[in-house]
């Protein structure tokens, strides 16, 4: 007996020397060896052993000593293989690929949860979808474990937080339906199905989902933050300050918003703004003070290792790279510190000393997330996809943040090639999320090409589900279910080149031009044209990379564009438009550059002096990166459709031949 104790005891010391791989192989050996390597003491101390090194507890399991055996077992494994990848750097690593769906609707936005639950929404002209793929049961080749839902309009922002054990949904749609849907995946009758919780109508663009609060930056058709409680179903005021939104650096929605210890924080693209939150009749939320930031494109909040709980980080690109935004409480005020962790590689250029190029000074990293640890993040650099790129490529980056306590100041950074795979078309205006502590993440693409990849094992495994079922909803089950057949979208349909005039007048264009605004001399109302120039439908569809969508995502004016009013310019070359937006009217100028300017809401402030515009003024783009997806998007269908240093190939066609509808005409 005092043998065999000892010999347990030897082999578990053995053990921990061992690859977990063996160690799960002598299980096969003998019952010693079964019982010995499922004892509780070698788990944890393996999992110590990982998050002494680099790994990282999934924040939704809780803590380790509380999980089973066998999770710990599995997660163990996992972590393992993740961490030694970080550990492998710089070398870029392959992922194995988990899954690869190819579905005929554009994917525009997507969330992974518990690294098991992956939320995809995805839509065209006609229909929009959501869906959950439950990542633990679904094979590329069987649709099990797969909800869908239908709603009534394109998903263009969504946040997710999990909530007394289930996940909350808060999905932003719009422009043709703008509301914003709280929604969750429960079961009913056993089957897993979406149920609706609450609805906004007429508030829209997700910033913020926290308990019961959804920060939106769309009301009614204006650029207007506010807050929806969706429990109390009430909207709440954010008082702005006292120069109001009406300014042009205020016209435009936000990047963010987060609450932190009783205040509401705004990130815009120069500024970030601190609100208080005041409960009287209604609860409101007055501006306390803001801080001048030099120009963020995307900005997410983040959670050093070792920051003091009562200060509030965020992670920032700016044109710079990546910056660390610290704001901490001071004497009476708050302290505001911003410094680069990691500087975005410079843009390559033909020869030493040689300009960058005219269109070619996008920043060269972005599509910027922070993973539920707060501690890693991930983006994507276009490096090495300039024009002087022979064999052009992104390359998808992690990083893990540097402890506050190190006094270390930089990045550790892995990246990512997908050479000799399959490309999964990041350029394609990718929707990306990622799990941070297993490994796993998820891209989906407009041309409705869905990956799943895994860093934690070094064959595709599928990954089993080591959270709680989030799908087990305590309380009274909910009722409201989303349908299960396509709604029909509040949208006229794009004009095309073959339409009758008949046609013409029921499409998308016949709201155009309808705002009487041509008093300034020789200005046309806007009508469709079937040639090429900016009063071309085609530019103003809000389909990937045309100028409604940069409208929206360079500029920070989502919307649907309605073209009012255009001329000539004196010289003959350029062209001019009056648009508006929602309730904003707005001007773009190729008067030697292009330009967007906009005007005040006052009517009375409405004028417009030929050449030099003074009543309206410059809108600077508020998210300089999206400029990069322009371009890269541009770049790679080009070269895809061409054959250029890649296999000849269309997306679009290929979305086309699945039963798909490219939206607006991309079809060129
Ligand atoms: C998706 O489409 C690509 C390109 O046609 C193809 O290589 C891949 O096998 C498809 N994936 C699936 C799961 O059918
Ligand atoms: C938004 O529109 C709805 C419906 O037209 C209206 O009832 C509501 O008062 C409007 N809200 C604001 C803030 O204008």
């Amino acid at each position: 007996m005092a043998l065999a104790q000892l010999n347990n005891d030897i082999l578990l010391l053995v053990c921990l020397e061992l690859p977990v791989d063996t160690i799960q192989t002598l299980r096969q050996v003998s019952r010693v060896f079964s019982v010995v390597t499922r004892v509780r003491s070698l788990w944890i101390t393996l999992i110590r052993r990982v998050l002494t090194t680099n790994g990282l507890m999934p924040s939704y399991l809780g803590h380790y000593e509380e999980l089973e055996t066998s999770v710990l077992e599995l997660l163990v494994r996992r972590l393992e293989h993740f961490t030694e990848k970080w550990e492998r750097d710089p070398t870029p690593i392959s992922p194995a690929t988990l899954f690869n769906y190819n579905t005929s609707l554009s994917v525009t936005w997507l969330k992974l949860v518990a690294g098991n639950w992956l939320f995809v929404a995805s839509s065209d002209e006609t229909e929009s979808k959501i869906s959950c793929y439950d990542l633990s049961t679904a094979t590329p080749d069987s649709m099990n474990g797969i909800v869908h839902a239908y709603l009534p309009g394109r998903v263009r922002t969504g946040r997710v937080e999990v909530q007394d054990g289930s996940m909350v949904l808060a999905l932003g749609l719009g422009p043709e339906s703008a509301a914003v849907h709280i929604l969750t995946l429960c079961k009913v009758s056993g089957q897993n199905v979406f149920c609706e919780l609450a609805r906004c109508e007429g508030s829209t663009y997700v910033l913020m989902l926290s308990g019961s609060l959804v920060g939106c930056a769309l009301r009614n058709g204006s650029n207007v933050p506010h807050i929806y409680d969706w429990k109390s179903r009430t909207i709440y005021d954010i008082i702005p300050q006292p120069d109001g939104l009406d300014v042009p650096s205020r016209r435009t929605v936000p990047h963010l918003m987060t609450k932190w210890q009783g205040k509401l924080i705004i990130i815009r693209s120069s500024a970030i703004e601190l609100y208080d939150t005041v409960y009287a009749q209604t609860t409101t939320f007055v501006f306390n003070t803001n801080f001048d930031t030099p120009s963020i494109s995307e900005v997410e909040r983040c959670a050093p290792p070792g920051r003091s709980p009562d200060t509030l980080h965020f992670l920032a690109l700016s044109s710079r790279g990546l910056e660390l935004i610290t704001l901490e409480p001071g004497a009476g005020q708050v302290d505001y510190h911003q410094s680069l962790i990691l500087e975005a590689p410079f843009h390559r250029i033909l020869n030493p000393g040689d300009p960058v190029p005219v269109g070619e000074d996008y920043p060269m990293f972005y599509g910027l997330r922070v993973g539920d640890s707060g501690q890693r993040a991930l983006w994507i650099s276009a490096a090495e996809a300039t024009i002087y790129c022979k064999n052009p490529h992104l390359r998808l980056c992690q990083g893990a943040l540097p402890p506050t306590f190190s006094g270390d100041t930089t990045m550790q950074q892995i990246s990512t090639t997908f050479a000799g795979m399959e490309d999964p078309a990041i350029w394609g205006v990718a929707s990306i999320d990622f799990d941070d502590a297993l490994g796993v993440v998820a891209i989906g693409n407009c041309f409705g090409e869905l990956w799943v990849y895994d860093f934690g094992s070094e064959r595709p495994i599928r990954p089993p589900r080591l959270s709680i079922d989030l799908t087990e909803r305590a309380g009274p089950p909910i009722t409201t279910t989303f349908p299960l057949e396509p709604l029909p979208l509040n949208k006229l349909p794009a004009p095309h080149y073959r339409m009758s005039d008949i046609e013409l007048a029921s499409s998308r264009v016949s709201r155009w031009g309808k705002d009487n605004i041509n008093t300034f001399g020789q200005w046309k109302p806007a009508k469709y044209a079937r040639r090429y120039g900016f009063s071309s439908q085609d530019f103003w569809e809000g389909v990937p990379c045309d100028f409604g969508w940069a409208l929206d995502h360079v500029y920070g004016f989502p919307g649907e564009v309605l073209l009012q009013s255009t001329i000539y310019t004196w010289d003959g070359i350029g062209e001019e438009i009056i648009f508006r937006i929602g309730d904003r009217y707005l001007l773009l100028t190729t008067e030697k550059e292009e330009h967007f300017l906009s005007w005040s809401l006052n009517p009375g402030d409405f004028l417009y002096q030929p050449n030099h515009p003074q009543s309206c003024v410059l809108q600077l783009p508020t998210c300089e990166t999206a400029r990069t997806i322009q371009m890269l998007y541009q770049r790679f269908l080009a070269h895809e459709r061409g054959g250029k240093g890649r296999p000849e190939r269309d997306r679009w066609a290929e979305l086309n031949s699945r039963g798909g509808k490219p939206p607006g005409i991309v079809m060129y």
